[in-house]
């Protein structure tokens, strides 16, 4: 029984958070593509994979800890304890009990987001014993498809942008691969650009402003075009359009509120995040029924709703198309 403890020991240290490391006695057939975490003890060997974003499984050999993620790790030959080789596998935390008979399949998944040149993604794997060997097999669940740019916000959901910018200077001064942005040609219209985003990677239809981050998503692409081109007012395209009803009556309370408009994107809840110009009730000339942003010289980003068929008084120069992770 010790030594089925020693064994397939589940560490309560590490239990805390949603991942356990499972220990076995077992030899990987390959550490080339391992990362070298040099000489450390066994312990700290598995609390950097335990900690670390990547890893799924530590390894101690010849006084070197190496970590292995989904795509560097081998298969691993089960061995015997005199062997003293040893791995650590991290598995998703179900119940809080230790192991007394050895798994024969080990579960886990792990959410990959810190690495900058790809968009955030789930990895489900699993490591299964056969004839004496662990092999695993994994899966990647994207939050957002190549080709958008995924935006935090503060309840962890995700927002996949995708953004056109009118052509008046190539997108390649800017450092844009980052902001996924593509150029465009025409009037950038309400319908145009609606269907502009359509065509987009992903497809995802015209942004709304439902977070705080959704705002400062779009600062910051306006500020770097501001920046780039030497345009320093301009209007962007966002979701929104008044309802026909309310055209006629816009200052009513139902039609200033997201009632009186039609989104087609995520449903917009609330006014809450939209820095209006003046309030959602303007409607300076007939056919001024569409949201837009407007920048302003230095002032901040705001919201206003303007024609959606003219470039007028200022044009417009940046569609926002933007859609929820994992849909
Ligand atoms: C692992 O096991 C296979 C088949 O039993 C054997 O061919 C291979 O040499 C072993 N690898 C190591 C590193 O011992
Ligand atoms: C690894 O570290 C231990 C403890 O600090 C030390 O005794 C040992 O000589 C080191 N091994 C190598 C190969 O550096
Ligand atoms: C991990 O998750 C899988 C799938 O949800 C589940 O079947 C398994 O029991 C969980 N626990 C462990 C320790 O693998
Ligand atoms: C980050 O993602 C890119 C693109 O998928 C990949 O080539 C690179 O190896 C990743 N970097 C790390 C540290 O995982
Ligand atoms: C991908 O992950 C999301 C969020 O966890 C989930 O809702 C969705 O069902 C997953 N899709 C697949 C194909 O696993
Ligand atoms: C909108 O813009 C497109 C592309 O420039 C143009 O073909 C279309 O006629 C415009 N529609 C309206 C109503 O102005
Ligand atoms: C909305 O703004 C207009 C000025 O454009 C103002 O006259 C009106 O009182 C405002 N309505 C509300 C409810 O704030």
């Amino acid at each position: 029984m010790k030594s089925l403890l020693a064994l397939f020991l589940v560490f309560d240290f590490l239990t805390s958070g949603t991942h356990v490391m499972i220990e076995v006695w077992g030899k990987p057939n390959s550490l080339k593509n391992g990362k070298n975490l040099g000489n450390i003890t066994w312990n700290s060997c598995m609390m950097a994979c335990h900690g670390s974003e990547d890893c799924i499984m530590a390894h101690l050999r010849s006084q070197n800890c190496y970590l292995f993620n989904e795509v560097t790790m081998s298969t691993v030959n089960r061995t015997k304890p005199e062997n003293m080789a040893i791995v650590a596998f991290k598995s998703n935390v179900t119940n809080e009990k230790c192991f007394d008979v050895e798994p024969t399949t080990i579960w886990g998944y792990i959410f990959h987001y810190k690495n900058t040149s790809e968009n955030p993604k789930w990895i489900y794997y699993t490591i299964s014993l056969a004839r004496n060997q662990w092999n695993h097999m994994y899966m990647y669940n994207y939050s957002c498809p190549e080709g958008t740019w995924a935006v935090f916000r503060s309840d962890s959901s995700i927002a996949c942008y995708v953004v056109t910018i009118k052509i008046v200077f190539p997108i390649f001064f800017l450092n844009f691969q980052q902001f996924y942005s593509t150029n465009g040609a025409g009037d950038f219209n309400y319908t145009y650009s609606k269907t502009g985003c359509e065509k987009q990677t992903g497809s995802p239809p015209l942004a709304g402003l439902h977070y705080p981050e959704d705002m400062s998503y779009m600062d910051n692409l306006v500020e770097a075009v501001k920046s780039v081109s030497g345009i320093d007012s301009f209007y962007s395209r966002i979701d929104g359009i008044r309802t026909t009803a309310c055209q006629k009556t816009p200052t009513t309370e139902e039609c200033m509120s997201v009632k009186g408009f039609k989104f087609i994107g995520q449903p917009v809840k609330n006014f809450d995040h939209y820095n209006w110009v003046t309030n959602s009730s303007s409607r300076e000339k007939s056919g001024y029924d569409c949201l837009v942003l407007v920048a302003d010289k230095k002032k901040p980003l705001r919201v206003d709703v303007k024609s959606c068929t003219k470039n007028s008084p200022l044009t417009v120069q940046l569609v926002f198309c933007s859609k929820p992770a994992f849909t």
